[in-house]
């Protein structure tokens, strides 16, 4: 028989312990919600109610519940009040010596058969529980953000954790009617390993203005469906949890670079910028602890970005290829009310005298592009925009091919059905180029996002070493391809998981897109992982 848990303590009621007491209450749990000081239990208060009532504005509890739910919370200042829950979970800061210095007390005040619990995202659950005199009765129920919405839960055992103690928190789970991943102890776990270096990777984008925030966030949630671009997931995040587990994945995951946190972020975070919890991170809030954006001094400004600026005219658009993703262009082109001059790259070249835009869609091969780019340096009249859709080859080499760089953008379509594009402005391109690109991708009914020309653009250069890292956790008998997709989309929102996109993709395609990131870029951790090189050697797939 599972154990009871009847009364629960929670303590710290930031944006995650809030979230927790709800999760608690709402399936009808007592709950002992803990603050260090009145002002901040006065937040948390705030937090919860401004939770539940949004859930009943929106008409998923009923006011009544609402009512019964906070019924079940006590507040209090101080640990004292714990001295009577069968569990007690904590959402203080990240920080070893906080969570240290909590435990030991929390050994001292609770019941000696409670069991004590850390929310951490990335710490040892082991050193944690040291600092009792029960670490067989400490585990890890790492809740997912927000808590009350997101269904997985992370359960972490250490090599001391009770097999009872598992049990009991696993039932719980299901009682709270969460989806558990029972895992071991080790940096960030499951879901943060494989989110938190691409969080950092997006960052540097953003410090590098290799992109602005607003099409980097654009770019990953309409190119891979993910619920929130990585800088707004940052900001409802906190930027400063964020660097914590950041610093504590490098220090303790191997001091992979890619953990290392971004310095702008430490410089964030000392200005006071935390993300949605101050009102202001990598965007502005309404106010601290809103969600809604207001606009800043980054926000584009809708007049410059209008088609018309800047743009050259297009009303003809020639088309290069013979395979299917011509055949889409040509679709596509023709549906938008663009004259289109369909040519296969051999024969037509010069049907393409009086386009004034060029796509091509040839095999994705520098010598085949090359030779093309030359070729249409030749017949094309001035001033036409030549694009290629390479996904993997610097654009640079083909613009120089043509002899006029000015007018070469690449226009990157994940794949048709897609609504994004990305726009590639090489160190050569001409503002009127990436304009005219931008007024054509949205007469095509597309978003296009501007980035800077270096391997994978925004999309693949952030998603494939995250789908890399997975394969590595797998090969490393961490978790299995089911509980590692499972994780990904019930604690992140993710529409698939690592292993299910990588079979949709194709190992092959993953394989050259990952080998041509880490030419470029020599960064150690992109190195495709061996299980991947593996697999595609031998024509398998994770079959998930
Ligand atoms: N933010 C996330 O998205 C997220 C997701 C999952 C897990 N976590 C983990 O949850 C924990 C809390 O993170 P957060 O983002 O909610 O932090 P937060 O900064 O939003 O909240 C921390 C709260 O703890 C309180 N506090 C500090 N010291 C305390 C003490 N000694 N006793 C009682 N309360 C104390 C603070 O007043 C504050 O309200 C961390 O371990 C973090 O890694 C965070």
């Amino acid at each position: 028989m599972a154990r009871e848990f009847t009364r629960v303590g929670v303590v710290g009621l930031g944006t995650m312990g809030a979230g927790i007491v709800e999760v608690f209450a709402r399936n009808g749990i007592d709950v002992v919600a803990v603050e260090i000081s009145d002002a901040a239990l006065e937040r948390g208060r705030a937090n919860l109610t401004g939770s539940t009532d949004r859930a009943v504005a929106r008409g998923k509890l009923a006011e009544a519940d609402r009512d019964a739910l906070l019924g079940r919370v006590t507040f209090a200042v101080g640990l004292a009040a714990l001295d009577s829950v069968d569990l007690v979970i904590e959402a203080v800061p990240e920080r070893l010596d906080i969570k240290q210095r909590l435990f030991a007390e929390l050994d001292r005040v609770c019941k000696p058969e409670a069991i004590l619990a850390t929310n951490t995202s990335s710490l040892s659950v082991t050193e944690i529980s040291v600092a009792t005199t029960r670490p067989d009765q400490v585990i890890g129920i790492h809740f997912f953000n927000p808590a009350p919405v997101m269904k997985l839960v992370e359960v972490v055992r250490t090599v001391v954790t009770s097999a009872d103690v598992v049990a009991d928190v696993e039932a719980l789970c299901v009682r709270l009617g969460k989806v558990d991943v029972t895992i071991n102890d080790r940096a960030g776990f499951i879901a943060n390993a494989l989110l938190f270096g691409y969080l950092n990777q997006a960052i540097g984008m953003f410090e590098a203005r290799y992109a602005t925030r607003e099409d980097i966030d654009a770019a990953m949630k309409l190119g891979c469906g993910l619920p929130l671009g990585p800088l707004a997931l940052l900001d409802l995040i906190g930027l400063d949890t964020a660097y914590e587990i950041l610093d504590t994945m490098y220090r303790r995951g191997g001091r992979d670079r890619r953990h290392s946190p971004v310095p702008l972020l430490r410089q964030m975070v000392t200005a006071g910028l935390l993300g949605r919890k101050s009102g202001r991170g990598f965007y502005t809030y309404e106010r601290p602890g809103s969600g809604k954006l207001v606009p800043d001094e980054l926000t584009p400004d809708p007049a410059a970005l209008a088609p018309a600026d800047g743009a050259r005219a297009v009303t003809k658009v020639g088309v290069v290829g013979s395979g299917e993703l011509a055949a889409g262009f040509v679709a596509a082109f023709t549906t938008a009310g663009y004259e289109v001059v369909p040519v296969d790259p051999s024969t037509g070249l010069g049907q393409l005298g009086d386009v004034d835009l060029v796509v091509e869609a040839v095999p994705d091969d520098l010598s085949v592009k090359k030779a093309l780019f030359v070729g249409l340096g030749e017949v094309c009249k001035p001033g036409v925009v030549l694009a290629t859709t390479t996904s993997a080859l610097p654009v640079i080499e083909l613009a120089m091919a043509t002899g006029r760089p000015a007018d070469v953008v690449g226009l990157h379509f994940a794949n048709p059905a897609t609504p994004l594009v990305e726009i590639v402005r090489t160190i050569r391109t001409s503002a009127e180029a990436t304009d005219t690109a931008r007024a054509v991708a949205a007469a095509l009914g597309k978003t296009g996002v501007v980035c800077g020309d270096r391997a994978g653009f925004i999309v693949n250069a952030l998603l494939f070493p995250y789908l890399n890292d997975a394969v590595r956790m797998l090969e490393a008998n961490y978790s299995t391809t089911g509980d590692i997709d499972n994780a990904m989309k019930l604690g992140c929102g993710y529409p698939t998981g690592p292993f299910e996109l990588l079979d949709a993709i194709g190992l092959d395609v993953s394989l050259a897109v990952q080998r041509a990131l880490y030419r470029e870029s020599r960064e150690p951790g992109l190195a495709p992982a061996p299980l991947l090189e593996q697999l595609v050697t031998a024509g398998r797939r994770f079959q998930v």
